[in-house]
């Protein structure tokens, strides 16, 4: 299937927080969007073959001196075009409309009444919920142009040019609270631009075997596989595209749980025919990480790690250009690398940020602009086992932002065993497919306990758990007590070197979803 991104949606970045929800929102009906940064020239967007366009919201006020740069030429393009808040205001004000900053704007639900049910509002009730976010306002359409809807607080709230092949919202028809955002959504790409809704699992991992076969062309691939189900997709994904050419390899960096490595390599070779070899490295970045405590220096070392022992290991294969690995969008968003905007680096995770200037490699990452739920739904697709399909998340560096200070041997060996304890249990109660993350931490603090007629003195254990749906964001996991306590008693009762064990009942934000 060729150009799959054609027909598509292009969305320019201004910053807003929901940007990747539109993405996802428009792949959810089976259209291709891609995020780009908002100087983006005209140009560059046509030569995509997009079906549409999407201005997407932002903190700025369209009068600050340091609003986004764009090229002025995109506001005066045929193509059909959605502005939302910040790109609203941008339409706006570009055709001779006015914006004012009275310092009071909606936010949170409002309501709005249709004032034109045709087109963009077709089939939506008056008055419908929406989501406001926004501190400026259009206080004067466009010559020629015309309201669509107002909120009840006589905000405009949804406006468009003559035809309604540009249009406009206030509100953010892409966040879950816009009652009736999905058919607002569709109206605009089904009936305002010509979208082609054939963006679906399959086709795209048709089009990404396509894609790869050209890339790599009779070169060979190394696949850093990790054990979690990203990278074992991509090294799916690699043998169906290139068969042998592609050699998948897990590092065992001795920081993944307990028979990560054997599990995973099994599930590829013996499952799929995958040609992939594990190599036992834990002494090597053990020594690295000797006397390390700052988790962004661990990330670093391991991530830098990684690359020099795929260096080597494809050396010992033999002529390896390429490189593929299982980035995902969140990875590529928190890491502050998006294409869209320049984030704020919270970390650097370690297979987009700590990648060494003088790699060897060219980068292979299909997955790039997917979401977890999306990428197993490709993992679905290619036939993995839905037990490791439904693994949670495990992050690149493992373990070593698990155990919080200095990673020894003894303490891996805690915290391996205290972790499959805890997964256990979460099988065995039926818990663990409704938790979208779970593990253990070792915290490196003793407490007393009495265990016997004994005096103990042994380490702290954290239990984390949240559900989340993309990793953005997640809330604590509402753990049942009896579970707690079951997790609680088999891990001081079996594991040695653990006597307490805590539960962490944080959110992200404000906290994150790994310790370290
Ligand atoms: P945080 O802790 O940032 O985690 O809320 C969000 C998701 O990302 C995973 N994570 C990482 N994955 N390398 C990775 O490959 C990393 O350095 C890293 N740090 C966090 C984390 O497990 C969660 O799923």
């Amino acid at each position: 299937m060729k150009g799959l991104n054609k027909d598509g949606v292009v969305i320019l970045d201004f910053g807003s927080q929901y940007t990747q929800l539109i993405a996802r929102r428009i792949r959810e009906q089976n259209v291709y969007s891609e995020i780009l940064p908002p100087e983006t020239s005209l140009n560059k967007i046509l030569n995509r073959e997009p079906a549409a366009m999407i201005l997407s919201g932002g903190p700025s006020s369209v009068y600050e001196k340091n609003a986004p740069k764009f090229d002025s030429q995109i506001l005066k393009t045929d193509l059909p075009t959605l502005g939302i808040c910040y790109g609203f205001h941008l339409l706006a004000q570009h055709q001779g409309g006015k914006i004012e900053s009275t310092g009071k704007g909606e936010y949170g639900f409002a309501e709005i009444s249709a004032d034109d049910s045709t087109g963009l509002l077709e089939g939506i009730s008056s008055p419908s919920r929406v989501w406001m976010s926004h501190g400026d306002r259009v206080s004067q359409i466009p010559d020629g142009w015309h309201t669509l809807a107002h909120s009840s607080n006589g905000v405009v709230a949804a406006i468009s040019n003559e035809d309604q092949t540009i249009v406009a919202t206030q509100f953010h028809p892409e966040v879950s609270h816009t009652a009736e955002g999905e058919t607002i959504l569709r109206n605009f790409l089904f009936k305002i631009a010509d979208c082609v809704p054939k963006w679906t699992v399959r086709n795209f991992i048709q089009e990404q075997i396509e894609v790869i076969r050209k890339q790599v062309g009779d070169g060979k691939v190394l696949v850093g596989v990790s054990g979690g189900v990203d990278s074992t997709v991509v090294a799916a994904l690699l043998h169906k595209a290139i068969g042998d050419r592609s050699t998948a390899v897990l590092i065992d960096h001795g920081l993944l749980r307990k028979e990560e490595a054997k599990n995973c390599t099994n599930a590829l070779k013996d499952g799929l025919g995958v040609n992939i070899h594990c190599y036992n490295e834990s002494k090597l970045f053990l020594s690295k990480l000797e006397g390390v405590v700052d988790p962004e220096k661990k990330r670093e070392i391991i991530g830098n790690q990684f690359i020099y022992s795929f260096d080597r290991i494809a050396n010992e294969l033999g002529d390896i250009s390429y490189l593929a690995q299982g980035t995902l969008y969140p990875d590529v968003i928190e890491s502050g690398v998006s294409s869209g905007k320049t984030a704020h680096v919270i970390k650097s995770h370690h297979n987009v940020g700590g990648l060494p200037e003088d790699m060897q490699f060219k980068l292979i990452e299909p997955l790039r602009e997917l979401f977890k739920d999306e990428v197993r739904s490709v993992g679905r697709e290619l036939g993995l086992p839905r037990a490791l399909i439904k693994r949670h998340p495990f992050p690149g560096p493992g373990l070593a932002v698990r155990i919080i200070g200095r990673v020894t041997k003894e303490r891996i060996n805690i915290l391996q065993e205290a972790d499959h304890v805890y997964m256990d249990i979460l099988h065995e109660d039926g818990l663990y497919n409704e938790i979208w993350q779970a593990f253990a931490v070792l915290i490196p603090v003793q407490t007393v306990g009495v265990m016997g007629d004994q005096r103990t003195y042994e380490s702290l254990l954290g239990l984390r758990a949240v559900t989340s749906t993309d990793g953005m964001t997640a809330d604590w996991y509402r753990m049942p007590p009896e579970t707690l306590t079951k997790i609680s008693n088999r891990i001081v009762n079996s594991v040695r070197g653990i006597n307490r064990v805590v539960y962490d009942i944080t959110s992200k934000p404000p906290s994150t979803i790994e310790w370290e």
